[in-house]
């Protein structure tokens, strides 16, 4: 039998991506997103699927049942580089409606997969982060949570997202459930990096040396690196920094010189993807621009990570 979704907050699909990775026989009965763009990406590369839209609105009772609820529900008001307003934020109440919709459901959904920033974990938001476990827990299930860093499994970004899971009523002890191994495979951010990127997205050489006198950094290197603006550091050990919005995004990428040329420039599109776990021909991006790609690129789930969570849960446990 078909794994049945409702994928919240669905951004480009990043649970539906991790579902296709691991060959799980599953179907969206429907997912949750507000975001025009965000919605037409996710049709684009999950088609067929009902958009129920703004997740405050839904009635639970028009809802079909579903196996497993996934959300990464909205982080800026859990985040430490921004104010930090938690439930105070009128999007920090948004993950009251995941919870009223279990409640509503019947049927409970055997799975729920929730993600955020770091931030969500820390000692501000304990009482949002403690009052989510216990209405949890008063539904029957269980819950377990972890910090987890992409740059941990096979990806060089350092991306650090909490990732909560509960499961209804689990036959066996799920402790374990979010302790992901590391991979061994070792990744430079370079093994991310297109072999030939495209000329518009290069900075001009005013700019290089403005970079320069501005950031005090030393833009001749011997391999392509990750230059970290907003700290103005350069990533020597080969690794790159999370991912952003475009309007907060600070992270370049710098070329080795051309003779006395400076070559620094923007990531592409691909690039982007290829750091939250999808290849170029995994993901359409065809008729979006730049700008609205690179949003959702950056508030998406990793991946990498999410494919190596649904094999841990979902195939390598027997009857949970
Ligand atoms: C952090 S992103 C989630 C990204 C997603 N997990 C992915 O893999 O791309 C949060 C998403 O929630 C959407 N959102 C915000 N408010 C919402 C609401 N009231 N109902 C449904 N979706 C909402 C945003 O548009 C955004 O795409």
């Amino acid at each position: 039998m078909k794994l049945r979704v409702f994928e919240t907050f669905a951004g480009f699909g990043g649970a539906s991506f991790g579902l296709k990775k691991n060959k799980i026989q599953f179907e969206v009965i429907g997912y949750s997103e507000i975001d025009k763009f965000a919605s037409e990406l996710y049709e684009l590369n999950h088609p067929g699927s009902i958009n129920f839209g703004d997740i405050q609105k839904i009635n639970a009772k028009i809802l079909p049942d579903f196996d497993l609820l996934t959300g990464g529900f909205p982080c800026q008001p859990f985040s430490n580089a921004g104010k930090g307003l938690g439930e105070d934020d009128e999007r920090g109440q948004l993950i009251w409606d995941v919870v009223r919709i279990c409640k509503e459901k019947k049927n409970k959904p055997k799975y729920i997969l929730l993600e955020n920033v770091k931030g969500f974990a820390s000692k501000r938001h304990k009482q949002t982060r403690e009052k989510l476990f216990e209405e949890l827990h008063k539904m029957n299930y269980k819950v377990v949570s972890s910090i987890l860093n992409s740059a941990n499994y096979g990806n060089s970004q350092t991306r650090q997202r909490f990732w909560i899971l509960a499961i209804h009523k689990p036959l066996i002890s799920i402790d374990d459930f979010l302790d992901i191994p590391f991979s061994s495979k070792k990744v430079k951010f370079s093994d991310f990096l297109d072999k030939h990127p495209s000329k518009d997205l290069y900075l001009d050489q005013d700019q290089c040396k403005h970079l320069i006198k501005k950031h005090s950094v030393d833009l001749n290197v011997s391999t392509s690196l990750c230059l970290d603006i907003y700290n103005k550091k350069i990533k020597y050990d080969e690794s790159c920094i999370t991912l952003t919005e475009p309007h907060h995004n600070g992270l370049r990428v710098v070329e080795p010189m051309n003779g006395d040329d400076y070559k620094v420039r923007k990531l592409s599109i691909e690039e982007m993807f290829k750091l939250m776990g999808l290849s170029k021909s995994e993901i359409k991006t065809d008729g979006f621009s730049y700008y609205q790609l690179a949003k959702r690129a950056a508030n998406g789930w990793d991946v990498t990570i999410v494919e190596k969570i649904f094999k841990k849960i979902l195939l390598e446990n027997g009857k949970i």
